[in-house]
């Protein structure tokens, strides 16, 4: 089984590509080639046993990738990608972001997967809420990105958490405040019988959800939404 893991360099990517090493599964952690930290990440990645690729986001050029990495056979590739307002003024991207970054590579990387003639189950990193009728633009534009993943014809997986909170390399001051206040309220939620309510709004760290990832990812059925209490 080979693993492919689209932002791997992020929070929880990382963590998916460190877990999957723990296990011996030499997964391929995918950095973007323009990263100004590839070199660090093919050390780092390499100390824990995994295979860097950086094949440029390109769909011709990754459908061939994937031709490579999944014509054995069943794979997985994970999909951990998306922006913030900070990460997107950095990267100069303009307009929509969640458009361009987490519905656009999504979609990028579908496409190339179907293209590549290859059938690899989509393990797709979403966010609680998504809906493409959601009036937040980032919630709707993951809505989006869901559907194409949904309607890939590949086998998929989709996780929904809530706030994934922890130790960054950056502070994002706003995601720890709500993952506290958040949590606290879902507690005294929790005590007065909303315990549905608490499993789904409560906030999650990297590596609990990069476990539940790479298991809904070997989970015998496909095509199917998790979220709450399932991603534990
Ligand atoms: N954080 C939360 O509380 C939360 C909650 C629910 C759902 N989610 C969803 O889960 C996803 C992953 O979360 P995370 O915390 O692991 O995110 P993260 O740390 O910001 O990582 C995002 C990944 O996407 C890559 N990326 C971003 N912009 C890119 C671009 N323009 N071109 C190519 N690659 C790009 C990054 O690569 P570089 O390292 O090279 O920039 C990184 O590998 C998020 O996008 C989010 O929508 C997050």
């Amino acid at each position: 089984m080979t693993a492919l893991v689209l932002g791997a360099t992020g929070f929880v990517g990382r963590e998916v590509v460190r877990q999957l090493c723990v296990r011996g599964a030499a997964p391929v952690a995918h950095v973007r080639p323009d990263s100004s930290k590839l070199e660090e990440w093919k050390q780092t990645f390499g100390e824990q046993g995994a295979i860097v690729d950086a094949t440029p986001w390109d769909a011709g050029a990754l459908a061939q990738t994937f031709k490579t990495l999944f014509s054995r056979g069943a794979g997985q590739l994970f999909i951990c990608i998306g922006t913030t307002r900070s990460k997107a003024k950095t990267d100069h991207v303009e307009g929509n972001i969640y458009e361009k970054v987490d519905y656009g590579l999504t979609k990028l990387a579908v496409d190339a997967a179907v293209g590549s003639e290859t059938r690899p189950r989509l393990v797709y990193l979403s966010s609680v809420g998504a809906n493409p009728k959601a009036s937040s633009k980032y919630l709707a534009w993951r809505g989006k990105a869901e559907e194409v993943v949904m309607q890939s014809g590949l086998p998929w997986v989709i996780a929904r958490p809530s706030i994934i909170t922890g130790e960054r390399d950056e502070s994002r001051v706003g995601e720890s405040a709500a993952a506290v206040i958040g949590d606290g309220l879902l507690a005294v939620a929790g005590v007065l019988g909303g315990k549905k309510l608490r499993d789904k709004w409560r906030s999650t760290t990297p590596d609990v959800l990069a476990a539940a990832l790479i298991r809904i990812a070997e989970a015998p059925e496909s095509d199917k939404i998790y979220d709450g209490a399932e991603l534990r």
